[in-house]
């Protein structure tokens, strides 16, 4: 029976041996799925991650992994996929998939004019190198029929969430994901910044934070939206947030970022207040706050110009 499903599934080649494609391709293995050739620029790494594949070899072209699989994966960086898919010969037995959030199929069309299949799947997950957990990931795929359907089996297959989109839905779904995580790491990149005056190194800082970050992400699986927001825009501590306006006095970035981040944060605030009257009015009165803070930025921003 297992050996009838193996030979149905289709045979994966991997352009590219980066961060996705080291845990992509190792999790379609572990699946069952008949991952055979992998190339990457530099030799060495295409050899490091067929060496954790069964029955799968390094090769010395791309063109060599469209000729030996039936769904070629371009895990390469965004700015690539076009020149890397336009280069290369496809024909009508082909799927090519490309795993940026950023894109949507335009950057296949090469293939697709070839006759070939274009899909996307891009797991929403950071991997940053080493072994990274697809169990519970969503995946988010996009491709037109047969394409989809085997996208979506795959995608179940290594334990994934799939999420069926469009082309239309793509950049905001891009933008939800840069919230989630690229500016979780810039909000961390800028406490790590302001713990330095309180004489802590980078390092000692990070490490403080990690369990402060932690403890917020449980919140957030625990509790849920709004309920996980604690601080003082949640409490309506409107003298704490003059304070720590007062404090960034000297850093621009920080005290941008900061407004930006404290604005996002009012709609929150005023969820978790609802039906607590007293909580409601202190919200309020920090969003006025915040505003008049907005304006006189503004004014002086005029000011200087
Ligand atoms: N990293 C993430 O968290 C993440 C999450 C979801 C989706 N993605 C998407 O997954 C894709 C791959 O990202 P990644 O993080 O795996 O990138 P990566 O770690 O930088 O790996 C990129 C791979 O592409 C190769 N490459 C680089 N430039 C190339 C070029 N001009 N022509 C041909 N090959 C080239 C590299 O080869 P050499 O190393 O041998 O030079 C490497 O094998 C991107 O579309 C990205 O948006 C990334």
């Amino acid at each position: 029976m297992e050996g009838e499903r193996a030979s149905r599934l289709p045979v994966i080649g991997m352009i590219g041996a980066g961060a996705v494609a080291s845990a992509l391709a190792p999790a379609l293995a572990a699946a069952g799925y008949p991952v055979r050739a992998v190339w990457s620029r530099h030799a060495e790494r295409a050899a490091a991650l067929v060496a954790c594949l069964p029955s799968c070899h390094a090769v010395d072209t791309p063109q060599a992994v469209v000729d030996q699989a039936a769904v070629v994966f371009l895990a390469v960086p965004d700015d690539a996929i076009e020149l890397v898919c336009t280069a290369l010969r496809w024909t009508p037995a082909h799927a090519v998939v490309h795993c940026s959030g950023a894109l949507g199929r335009a950057p296949l069309a090469a293939a697709e004019a070839a006759g070939a299949q274009t899909g996307v799947f891009h797991p929403l997950q950071s991997f940053a190198g080493g072994s990274v957990p697809l169990a519970g990931v969503s995946i988010a795929i996009e491709a037109p029929e047969p394409l989809a359907t085997t996208l979506v089996q795959m995608a179940q297959a290594i334990g994934g969430q799939p999420l069926r989109l469009t082309s239309a839905d793509w950049p905001r779904y891009h933008v939800a994901a840069v919230f989630a995580s690229n500016y979780v790491v810039s909000s961390v990149a800028i406490a790590v910044q302001l713990l330095q005056h309180v004489g802590l190194s980078p390092d000692e800082s990070l490490a403080r934070l990690l369990p402060l970050l932690r403890s917020t992400v449980d919140n957030l699986a625990r509790i849920g939206l709004p309920d996980a927001l604690t601080g003082p825009i949640a409490r309506g501590d409107q003298q704490t947030l003059r304070r720590h306006l007062a404090v960034l006095a000297d850093e621009p970035l920080a005290r941008e970022a900061y407004l930006a981040l404290a604005k996002a944060t009012i709609p929150v605030a005023e969820a978790r207040a609802t039906g607590q009257p007293e909580r409601l009015a202190a919200v309020a009165a920090v969003r006025a706050f915040l505003e008049a803070a907005a304006r006189e930025e503004q004014a002086d921003a005029g000011d200087r110009r």
